[in-house]
């Protein structure tokens, strides 16, 4: 593929891979999974996870892609023709998790709009504002009808997804992270610097992190730093392949993949530091510890947030950069995910950039119109757990097995990555890839998969619990069934050969 679009420099690489990595993992999921994980104590497993399987891997994936420079399904099959599903199944881990990313988007986007007056106070709590005036949230398995303000704000996001990917690379994603970036870290700055300085913010910090040793022997915090690790730097996606894909021939990739973990991880710590710092001064303001003001997820970020930002002073203008920043760092990451199948639907059948976007993101937007209505958070949660432990850990273990075990393709790689990168890496790569993280990610998978398929005894009931106690048919159609449909999937378009790279029309609109 002689005139493949390019990143027009490296820093706009570097940009567009930070922005994909710094999202809604980092703000709305890293401070609750570390805090339920052991506090201080969850930083041994996150670092683990991060130097031995997720900068290697990260170093892997964008010398795939610049060695092959092809999207992730394409890539793969080069390296071994057998590899091809891995990177179709990712490519449909990625189109899944485009199809609920985008709903957070948009309650982030009301959120800052309800910001200016806090209109979250008209309602009891901002727990009632969330799951009743706004969402009108229905029981697990019932889906009610559309609620108008998600799917306005979900159709505004996926309108600048259609116009950045539309743009193309150069003009497009990079151009957009340019401006998406710089701008989420002044805005993150400015909240976390008057976090720090609110009263019984230090409160928050000693709880986020008092390490709890105990859950170090816990199987399920290490599948947890795992699992954040692959989520937070989007590997395991096809992301950075597909990235990485895009690099000139000279390219440094090593020193980038170091640049790109680090920067991830720092903002991570960073938003970790805000949010407990804030959940700290909230505490403070009802008297309460802070193990009971803490919440995960999205209950975090828009049932605890808005009390936190009511109690501020200037609680609009906080309130709107918090959500604003949410905003940025899940758009910047939501183009990142669709162009893996746009850049794989393109060269798989051999069709137009412009038609690869109109199939593969119009599909996702109609999915998404499943999230929008009043049923929709609790399918997001399910689906959202489902594919994250047995879609993107999954994926990677899979993905290292293969290349490492399989294809026996370490040594190659690591002569391409230090032909073209300052940083040489050495043994210590191969260890990570090839032994660390298959024998711990995969030990630690199976005891995760035993405790996910046996359920816990309430203590109290006596009744057999699943994740989030939720139905167990709720979970079979929207968990179990949705991870299982990505790797079959996978296995289907394998199944399509691959257009001749001479007929192939090359359709980038954008040159190089
Ligand atoms: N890496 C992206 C995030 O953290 C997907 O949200």
């Amino acid at each position: 593929m002689e005139n493949r679009s390019q990143w027009g420099s490296r820093l706009g690489f570097l940009l567009a891979a930070m922005g994909s990595a710094i999202g809604l993992g980092n703000i709305w999921r890293f401070p609750a999974t570390a805090y339920e994980n052991g506090g201080g104590a969850f930083f041994l497993p996150y670092l683990f996870a991060l130097l031995t399987a997720g900068i290697p891997l990260l170093i892997m994936e964008y010398t795939i892609g610049h060695k092959f420079r092809g999207s992730a399904p394409r890539a793969y099959s080069q390296v071994s023709k057998g590899m091809e599903w891995i990177g179709w199944w990712q490519v449909a881990v990625s189109f899944v998790i485009s199809v609920y990313y985008p709903i957070i988007i948009a309650y982030a986007i009301m959120y800052s709009y309800f910001s200016f007056g806090t209109q979250w106070e008209s309602a009891d709590s901002p727990t009632l504002f969330f799951v009743q005036d706004y969402l009108n949230l229905s029981n697990a398995g019932t889906f009610g009808s559309m609620v108008p303000h998600v799917l306005w704000p979900l159709l505004a996001v996926w309108a600048l997804v259609f116009i950045i990917l539309g743009l193309g690379i150069k003009k497009g994603i990079e151009v957009a992270n340019k401006i998406f970036i710089p701008a989420l870290i002044v805005l993150f700055l400015i909240i976390v610097v008057r976090a720090v300085t609110l009263p019984g913010a230090l409160d928050g910090l000693d709880a986020f992190f008092k390490p709890d040793w105990s859950m170090i022997k816990n199987g399920q915090v290490w599948v947890a730093a795992y699992g954040q690790i692959f989520f937070s730097l989007s590997i395991a996606f096809a992301i950075m392949i597909t990235y990485a894909s895009y690099l000139p021939k000279k390219s440094d990739l090593t020193n980038n993949a170091f640049i790109t973990g680090f920067a991830n991880s720092s903002f991570e710590l960073l938003a970790g530091i805000g949010v407990f710092a804030a959940l700290g001064f909230m505490a403070n303001q009802v008297d309460k510890p802070v193990s009971e003001v803490v919440d995960g997820g999205i209950g975090l970020a828009f049932m605890v947030f808005p009390e936190i930002i009511s109690q501020m002073p200037a609680s609009g203008f906080f309130g709107f950069l918090f959500f604003a920043s949410l905003v940025l760092a899940g758009l910047s990451s939501m183009i990142s995910i669709s162009e893996t199948y746009v850049a794989g639907l393109q060269e798989k059948f051999n069709i137009s950039r412009g038609a690869a976007i109109a199939t593969g993101v119009g599909l996702a937007t109609l999915l998404s119109l499943f999230f929008a209505n009043q049923g929709g958070l609790n399918l997001l949660d399910t689906v959202d757990h489902f594919i994250n432990s047995y879609g993107v850990a999954l994926s990677g273990l899979f993905e290292v097995v293969a290349i490492a075990w399989f294809a026996k393709s370490l040594k190659d790689f690591q002569n391409h990555a230090n032909d073209v990168s300052d940083i040489k890496i050495g043994t210590w790569w191969r260890v990570c890839l090839g032994i660390i993280t298959p024998v711990v990610l995969g030990f630690m998978m199976l005891q995760n998969l035993r405790t996910e398929i046996t359920g816990t005894v309430d203590e109290e009931t006596g009744e057999l619990l699943f994740y989030g106690k939720y139905p167990v048919d709720f979970l079979f159609n929207y968990g179990w069934l949705v991870a299982v449909g990505a790797i079959f999937v996978g296995a289907l378009l394998t199944l399509k050969k691959w257009p001749n790279s001479s007929d192939n029309k090359s359709k980038e609109e954008e040159g190089a």
